[in-house]
């Protein structure tokens, strides 16, 4: 059968990434992470669109060279149109736009968080492909959302959060430890010497399927203020507790929701996807669940759970497939709903 190649784009945040596949198989998937947000402790919106400009060239270039292709083997251009930040977004699109016009070949817009879900229909050895519908839990530094997949791109959300995204929650308790931006996997790697029980935090009560995390942020930042003035040693001596009692917690207010959407849905077949998954926590959770809830889980490889674009190369493949392509017109959305 005919091979088709799609190359990937992605730079709706922090990381500028390209990745080339064909049928549905990955043959590069590369990713530069800027360091210049570390010191500010926090992307740093202008500084991410200017190292956008500078790195897309090189990844891109890396890609194909990665795959072992030239530009002119390719079919289709797949990019980020959204949701991001706005400069970072335009480099992408602008870059994919005039890829596509100077090579003649289709375009493809891409939902960011669709293609954090459709991440799962990269094929590997080992890996079985989700059937539909399933559930897919995404998690990241800007989402928390259960989304009931009933197709490619027919999508529905079913719970998201109120507030702050679950990787916010996580950045943002870990600042407040004084760990080093994103603290999300520092807490996880701490998490694992200590006692998940040591520091009980309440959940959030919100009805439904939906979340809220800015409770929590502001619990566990009254909680280590009333600490640190009993104790001013107090972060470090019980650092590893610490974030074993955040992550525990938040893990905690994930599962439920899940319990509660596959007993609502009667699917069990549940995935997740974005930043967040990548914790070893959620991922054992999940893993638990098959044995103790009869789930079928779907936790996706280190490689594509945070940003990356070969769950951009893939969405846009099967956008190919169905010849969905975008116009030349096409614009960057910095909202854009699943
Ligand atoms: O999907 P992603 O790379 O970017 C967004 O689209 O937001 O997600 C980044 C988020 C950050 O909040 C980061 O702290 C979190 O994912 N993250 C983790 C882990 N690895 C990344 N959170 C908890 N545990 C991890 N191991
Ligand atoms: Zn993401």
């Amino acid at each position: 059968s005919q091979k088709i190649y799609i190359l990937g784009i992605e730079s709706s945040c922090d990381d500028t990434a390209a990745a080339v596949i064909c049928n549905g198989e990955i043959l590069s998937n590369v990713v530069a992470t800027q360091q210049i947000h570390i010191k500010y402790g926090g992307v740093v919106p202008e500084l991410a669109s200017r190292a956008h400009q500078q790195h897309i060239v090189p990844v891109v270039h890396q890609a194909l060279e990665q795959a072992g292709i030239t530009k002119e083997d390719l079919h289709g251009i797949a990019f980020t149109k959204g949701p991001g930040l706005m400069g970072s977004l335009l480099v992408g699109v602008s870059f994919a736009k005039s890829l596509a016009m100077g090579l003649n070949i289709p375009l493809l817009d891409v939902n960011h968080m669709q293609g954090h879900i459709l991440a799962h229909f990269i094929e590997e050895d080992g890996y079985t492909l989700p059937t539909f519908p399933f559930l897919a839990m995404t998690i990241s530094g800007g989402h928390t959302q259960i989304v009931k997949v009933n197709d490619y791109f027919d999508m529905d959300v079913i719970g998201q959060t109120l507030d702050d995204a679950v990787g916010e929650a996580f950045d943002k308790s870990g600042k407040l430890l004084g760990l080093k931006y994103p603290a999300g996997p520092e807490i996880d790697k701490l998490a694992k010497q200590g006692n998940p029980k040591a520091f009980p935090f309440s959940k959030p009560k919100v009805g439904g399927l939906d979340f809220s995390f800015s409770g929590l942020k502001t619990a566990i930042l009254y909680f280590i203020q009333k600490k640190v003035k009993e104790n001013p040693n107090f972060i470090e001596e019980n650092l590893a507790d610490i974030c074993a009692s955040i992550q525990y917690t938040i893990i905690s207010i994930l599962m439920a929701k899940l319990k509660k959407a596959v007993k609502e849905t009667g699917i069990t077949q549940v995935a997740i996807g974005g930043g967040v998954s990548a914790n070893s926590g959620i991922r054992d959770a999940l893993k638990q669940a098959e044995h103790t809830l009869g789930w079928t889980t779907y936790i996706p490889k280190f490689e594509y759970t945070t940003d990356n674009a070969g769950m951009i190369a893939i969405t846009g493949y099967h956008k190919y497939l169905k010849q969905d392509f975008a116009d030349i017109t096409v614009v960057a959305k910095a909202r854009l709903a699943i």
